[in-house]
């Protein structure tokens, strides 16, 4: 077993991500290479801008799917969709309209990174009212959370789950997100690992330093859950959309 990245903008031209399949696939053949086995699809959804068909999601994870197995490369792919919240999102879950994380009851959320801390919170709360277990995207990312990361804490015993990314551990992503971010690990406060790769520069799926860095500095029970055993106990095992 590998490492799990359950963020990630591989399926071409659906958004910001991968532009075209070959971008795609060079983004898979790295991600194998960063030690990767199973990578979660999430495609923004956004409303008036990004669309994520779930039809559309599941078409073009199977074709590249298709592709990867041709080139030899191994990863398993799986359907999700990071969905920037807006009021009326639980009727369109509910409808199946959008990928949760694998069809699981986990569904990746973002909001704006200066949004108020009542509004996430109220949004995350009507979610899990719903039956929904919200993940909060890279949560390294808001304002409210980083003047105060005491709010992840009551976020998690409200029964949500904190994603971060890879990139940020190892402080790719600015100096105060890195601080909060390993700040989170060291109280075991982050849940699962994604690279929210969008193409195989700026924002490639880079795993492996991450990995060293959680290999040096937590424990290996933590480590091993934060790469991939909470994603595979929570996303994979069983879901509806594996394989
Ligand atoms: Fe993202």
């Amino acid at each position: 077993m590998g490492f799990v990245d359950i963020h990630a903008h591989i399926l071409p031209g659906m958004d910001d991500g991968a532009r075209n399949p070959e971008e795609a696939l060079g983004m898979l053949g790295m991600a194998w290479e960063e030690g990767i086995s199973d990578v979660i699809a999430t495609p923004h959804y956004k409303q008036g801008r990004y669309h994520a068909r779930r039809q559309t999601v599941l078409e073009q994870m199977e074709l590249l799917q298709e592709a990867a197995m041709e080139q030899g490369i191994p990863v398993r792919l799986h359907p999700g969709t990071e969905i920037f919240y807006r009021g009326g999102l639980e009727e369109k879950l509910d409808r199946g309209a959008l990928w949760t994380l694998n069809g699981t009851e986990y569904v990746l959320v973002e909001f704006l990174p200066p949004e108020e801390y009542s509004y996430i919170r109220n949004s995350l709360d009507s979610l899990l009212g719903m039956g929904y277990r919200p993940v909060l995207a890279h949560a390294e990312r808001y304002r409210c959370f980083l003047k105060d990361a005491e709010k992840i804490g009551e976020i998690r015993k409200m029964g949500c789950r904190i994603q971060v990314n890879a990139g940020s551990v190892v402080g790719e992503f600015g100096h105060s997100a890195g601080r909060f971010v390993r700040g989170l690990i060291r109280k075991q406060m982050a849940d699962y690992l994604g690279t929210d790769a969008h193409d195989l520069r700026g924002r490639s799926p880079a795993m492996k330093k991450c990995a060293a860095y959680l290999y040096r500095k937590c424990s290996r029970e933590y480590a091993d859950a934060l790469l991939f055993g909470n994603a595979v106990s929570d996303l994979l095992e069983g879901a509806e959309g594996a394989g």
